[in-house]
């Protein structure tokens, strides 16, 4: 089945007419071929999980989609599968594992993919890492750990055009976003990081750059419900930022249009696209997706409900 559109707040289909199952996504483009990775939620809700703050399914692992428009998904499976068979396993069905993020990288070749790992009270707060020889997985899973010794929830990773990459994660339970840059292989960070937003409490952090300015858009701290978003500008991934405020126009702008941030595609003709989730916490498996071209004005980031998207 071919797409035209997806309605925006739904659950979009695939080529095979299937729910497409990347919450907290990201993408890579890599060859000409866009891969979108995200949570697979495709199961209930888990109920009576032991310890669980909030609604959450058990963890079935990261899968990916690919595209060359953007519109027309094939899946490509589950490319870092959950570990049933080993309670203790950060992969375990019991455990956490959001909103990860692949980057290539060329001086090793390999496909490099970070997440949020967690327990169900979230207080494991830990950052996994995963690795590839191909974007479409499997990915072998390598550990976890906390950054410089922060705690780690929302987050995700960069890489800038001179093939420096960042981790930006959620820290200090939530208050601060802290920004480290990723050794040269990807797969730990160096001792050069900044602090961000002190108590300023921001969650689903999405960056991308613009005119050589770096931009980020970021959630409030509600859990599954939404909130305002925010956007900060920096001349530089490590800061300083400075906050430019709700880039939410019209109805629903409050709440972000019932969505949260995940991660913004630099498409064609320097144009930009956010991709955010509308969570259903009693559902989640259900969680639509919703993605909305970025406005401008001049500098100022504007965003705008938009019912469909259909391409770029
Ligand atoms: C908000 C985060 O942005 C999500 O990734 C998820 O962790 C939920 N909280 C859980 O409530």
């Amino acid at each position: 089945m071919t797409h035209t559109e997806h309605k925006n707040g739904d659950i979009w289909l695939d080529i095979d007419g299937e729910p497409i199952q990347v919450h907290g996504g990201g993408m890579l483009l890599h060859q000409g071929v866009y891969y979108w990775y995200g949570e697979n939620k495709d199961s209930e809700n888990a109920v009576g999980a032991e310890g669980a703050l909030l609604d959450r399914v058990d963890v079935i692992g990261v899968s990916c989609y690919s595209s060359t428009d953007l519109l027309n998904w094939k899946n490509e499976g589950v490319v870092l599968p959950a570990v049933s068979d080993n309670p203790e396993h950060d992969l375990h069905p019991s455990k956490v594992a959001e909103r990860p993020k692949v980057i290539f990288n060329a001086k090793t070749g390999k496909f490099v993919l970070w997440l949020h790992i967690d327990t169900g009270d979230y207080k494991y707060a830990r950052t996994g890492v995963a690795v590839s020889d191909s974007p479409t997985g499997i990915f072998t899973y390598q550990r976890s750990f906390q950054p410089l010794g922060a705690d780690s929830r929302d987050m995700t990773v960069y890489q800038d055009d001179d093939g420096v990459a960042y981790l930006l994660h959620s820290s200090d339970w939530n208050a601060t976003l802290h920004i480290a840059r990723l050794s040269d292989d990807y797969l730990n960070v160096t001792g050069v990081s900044v602090l961000a937003f002190e108590k300023g409490y921001r969650e689903a952090p999405a960056i991308f750059k613009r005119n050589g300015r770096y931009y980020l858009i970021s959630s409030g701290c509600t859990g599954w419900n939404p909130n305002p978003a925010q956007v900060a500008v920096a001349e530089s991934v490590l800061g300083e930022w400075h906050v430019q405020g709700d880039p939410c126009e019209g109805e629903g702008a409050e709440t972000t249009f019932h969505t949260q941030s995940t991660f913004v595609i630099p498409g064609k003709d320097g144009k930009f696209v956010l991709m955010t989730d509308r969570w259903r916490p009693k559902d989640l498996r259900q969680s639509g997706y919703a993605w909305l071209p970025i406005d401008w004005d001049g500098d100022r980031l504007i965003l705008r409900w938009r019912d469909t998207w259909s391409g770029l």
